[in-house]
């Protein structure tokens, strides 16, 4: 079986991209989808680049032509609850698109309309063994927060969050925890193909003012966190095969 690997942005694949073995790559959709293997287990990874429209068709093609069996998403997300802070890492459960809105037509604010779905959730299984991995890793000091980690709801939106106000609408309307850019529609492509998913964000900034100059200063070392639980989830789904 095969696990296929996503993040938006180059510093969230680079240090993956540089493990594999036997790597290939083919250059489609303004990406590169690497194939190879990754401590005996093979994989693709690819970077979404950033928004909705990005990640579903990276999300699809990756399906498509690479058939992975499962999906898990990396990278970072912008924090919504006053108890998270930079660094933390959010195994996400549940997953919603903030910045849906059909309810002209009657739907519910983020439901998809027509199918009866407005919550995407994660693989069960992939949530707990996340859950166990995570209790085993030592995770990287970032600004000077030993980081904790949470589980939760993610919503996305084609929006980069920077305003407090705006987290307050979010999250009195989707109880969420952290919101980000690409979830949902990879959560949703998987959903349309039956690809069970796992996502692992850690806490860049806060989706407030400072969120531009927090998110620049702490990717890389998110980055290197993501780098690390990803890691062990490969070694885990390789033993269990
Ligand atoms: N990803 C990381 N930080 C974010 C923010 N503030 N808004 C949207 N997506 C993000």
């Amino acid at each position: 079986m095969r696990v296929g690997i996503l993040a938006a942005m180059e510093e969230e694949i680079g240090l993956v991209k540089r493990a594999i073995k036997k790597r290939k790559v083919e250059k489609a959709l303004q990406t590169g989808f690497y194939t190879g293997v990754w401590h005996q287990q093979p994989i693709v990874l690819a970077r979404s680049g950033l928004g909705k429209v990005n990640a579903a068709a990276v999300t699809q093609r990756m399906i498509s032509v690479y058939k992975p069996e499962i999906i898990i998403m990396v990278g970072v997300a912008g924090a919504c609850n006053a108890d998270l802070s930079i660094g933390d890492v959010i195994i996400v459960d549940e997953v919603v698109h903030w910045d849906l809105d059909v309810t002209g037509l009657g739907f519910e604010l983020g439901e998809l309309p027509f199918m009866g779905i407005k919550i995407m959730e994660a693989h069960q299984k992939l949530v707990s063994m996340a859950h166990q991995i995570l209790k085993r890793t030592r995770l990287k000091v970032i600004a000077k927060n030993k980081p904790k980690v949470f589980v939760g709801r993610i919503a996305s939106g084609d929006t980069f969050v920077t305003d407090e106000e705006r987290v307050q609408l979010i999250v009195e309307k989707f109880n969420n925890l952290c919101v980000d850019m690409e979830s949902a529609a990879v959560a949703q492509v998987c959903f349309l193909n039956k690809t069970p998913f796992a996502i692992i964000k850690s806490v860049s900034d806060k989706a407030d003012e400072k969120a531009e100059i927090d998110f620049a200063k702490f990717l890389k070392i998110a980055a290197g966190n993501s780098f690390l639980v990803l890691e062990k989830f490969i070694k885990e789904i390789s033993k269990q095969k």
